[in-house]
């Protein structure tokens, strides 16, 4: 049995100057988990916020939505607890940026926070074979990380069937995430290889009846 399809909508395509507005919106239309996208200007070339504006998000929207942090840091181990500090429940860093990986994925959930390994569109599957049964999600990147609003990567679909073939074999139960460019109909082909969480940024902030972007998701 699969698990069950759930959308992660990325504040990343909200307002900058109203988060708490677009989070706020995130949770009223019934998505289960809210994707904040952290950026440091050297691991990809753009920035966006801090475990400061994470911690006051936390405050402001509903407890109920599950706070998925994504690191796009060079240095993912230096800024982690931070961002526990501040209300993440899952803490996914890259598998690229040199570092131990492995001592990362146990602190994380050593705090009590979930854990995630993701790999940009140039990384192969076998890259974060090792890591496999010491994660609760794995984040296959359907665009290069850095901005919102990119082509979904047809392409990646093979790494997902991959993935999804190795958690059946190894009877594991981590979390296959997508994210870049996932709408409606690039989701559904992601699900059909294997996905079971869906980054939408712009698509999702562009939908005109964004509660049913949400349960469409969910019924997949
Ligand atoms: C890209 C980010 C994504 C981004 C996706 O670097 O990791 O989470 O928000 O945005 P869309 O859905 O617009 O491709
Ligand atoms: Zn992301």
């Amino acid at each position: 049995m699969p698990l069950p399809a759930l959308l992660a909508p990325s504040i990343l395509a909200g307002q900058h100057t109203r988060l708490a507005e677009s989070a706020s919106l995130v949770a009223a239309a019934g998505a289960p988990w809210l994707h904040l996208d952290i950026m440091d200007g050297h691991f990809v070339p753009n920035l966006t916020f801090g475990p400061q504006m994470v911690a006051e998000l936390r405050r402001e929207v509903p407890a109920g939505l599950f706070f998925d942090v994504h690191l796009m840091l060079s240095e993912p181990q230096r800024y982690a607890d931070a961002f526990i500090k501040a209300g993440a429940q899952l803490v996914s860093f890259h598998i690229e940026p040199a570092l131990d990986h492995r001592a990362l994925l146990a602190h994380i959930r050593s705090q009590g926070c979930q854990n995630g390994l993701v790999l940009n569109p140039g990384t192969p599957a076998e890259a974060v074979e090792p890591f496999l049964g010491e994660v609760d999600l794995i984040l296959v990147m359907t665009v290069q990380p850095g901005f919102g609003g990119q082509a979904f990567r047809r392409d990646m679909l093979a790494k997902l069937s991959r993935l999804d073939a190795l958690r059946r074999e190894r009877g594991l139960s981590f979390r296959l995430e997508v994210d870049g460019g996932v709408d409606l109909a690039t989701g559904r082909e992601c699900r059909a290889a294997g996905a079971d969480t869906f980054v939408a940024g712009t698509a999702f902030f562009k939908a005109p009846d964004r509660p049913a972007f949400v349960r469409e998701v969910a019924s997949w």
